[in-house]
């Protein structure tokens, strides 16, 4: 749009250093505590240890999402392709306040689970997804982010939603989430329904949930150096096991 001046300027071209561009699209970030990683003893026997993901391991990460969008069952194409999306997101700095957990076994990445700060008050869950099934990882991860919304970051709301019967059937039947009226109040990721856990409801009752479904382990922050040193770097699964 260009407008008639209503003054001389004496410089009619202004130059813009793309950085000041880059402030006011990124916005300020909020100060989230570290997640310190925490390891929870599988049922099957396999110690999980969950970490932070570290922005230079982005890239490996969406390069197997790659391949995890292409199977065609349970809803892994459109997480797959979602999950990359939100990667990416948080590699270019084009996501409010992200966090991005990585599930490891033996230095080997197994589960996924993400969401972002949308204020003080409401955590929105992103994504969970298990690379490896059968051990309840989904269901560890799922619980582990809730856990660093509600007891570190003091969120005193979680947004979630469901894409698949698995996901549904975990979390919003398996900790009994209650729902927002729809459409009235919608989730971002594609507007479907809002379940939301609350921090009375968390205290109440979901934070017994990682114990039911991991066989009576809850997440052990005492991490010994010879777990963290495993998995300090990780590699992909060589294959897809979904
Ligand atoms: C939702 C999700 C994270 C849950 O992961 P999870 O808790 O590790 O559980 P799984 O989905 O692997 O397994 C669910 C159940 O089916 C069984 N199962 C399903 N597929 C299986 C497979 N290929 N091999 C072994 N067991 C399998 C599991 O043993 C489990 O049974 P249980 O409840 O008795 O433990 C996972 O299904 C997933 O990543 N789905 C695709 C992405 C997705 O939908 N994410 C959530 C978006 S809403």
């Amino acid at each position: 749009m260009k407008f008639d001046l209503p003054e001389k300027a004496s410089i009619e071209t202004l130059q813009i250093d793309v950085r000041d561009v880059e402030a006011m699209l990124q916005g300020p970030a909020m100060k989230l505590p570290p997640f310190p990683g925490a390891t929870v003893k599988l049922k099957d026997g396999r110690t999980l240890f969950i970490r932070e993901a570290r922005l230079d391991e982005a890239p490996k990460m969406m390069e197997y999402m790659e391949r995890i969008m292409k199977v065609d069952h349970d809803f892994y194409d459109i997480v797959g392709a979602r999950v990359y999306s939100e990667i990416l997101g948080w590699y270019r700095h084009r996501l409010k306040d992200p966090y991005t957990l990585v599930g490891l076994v033996d230095g080997v990445w197994a589960g996924f689970a993400n969401g972002r700060v949308m204020n003080e008050k409401v955590n929105i869950s992103l994504h969970t997804v298990a690379l490896d099934r059968g051990g309840r990882i989904g269901a560890v991860m799922y619980y582990a982010k809730a856990y660093y919304a509600f007891e570190m970051i003091k969120n005193t709301e979680w947004w979630a939603t469901y894409e698949s019967y698995n996901g549904w059937m975990r979390w919003g039947l398996g900790m009994a989430q209650p729902s927002y009226p729809w459409p009235e109040v919608q989730h971002e990721l594609g507007g479907a329904r809002v379940y939301y856990v609350t921090k009375n409801y968390w205290d109440q009752l979901i934070k017994d949930y990682v114990k039911q479904m991991a066989g009576g382990a809850e997440l052990d922050f005492n991490v010994p150096d010879s777990i963290r040193k495993a998995n300090e770097n990780f590699t992909v699964p060589e294959g897809v096991n979904v």
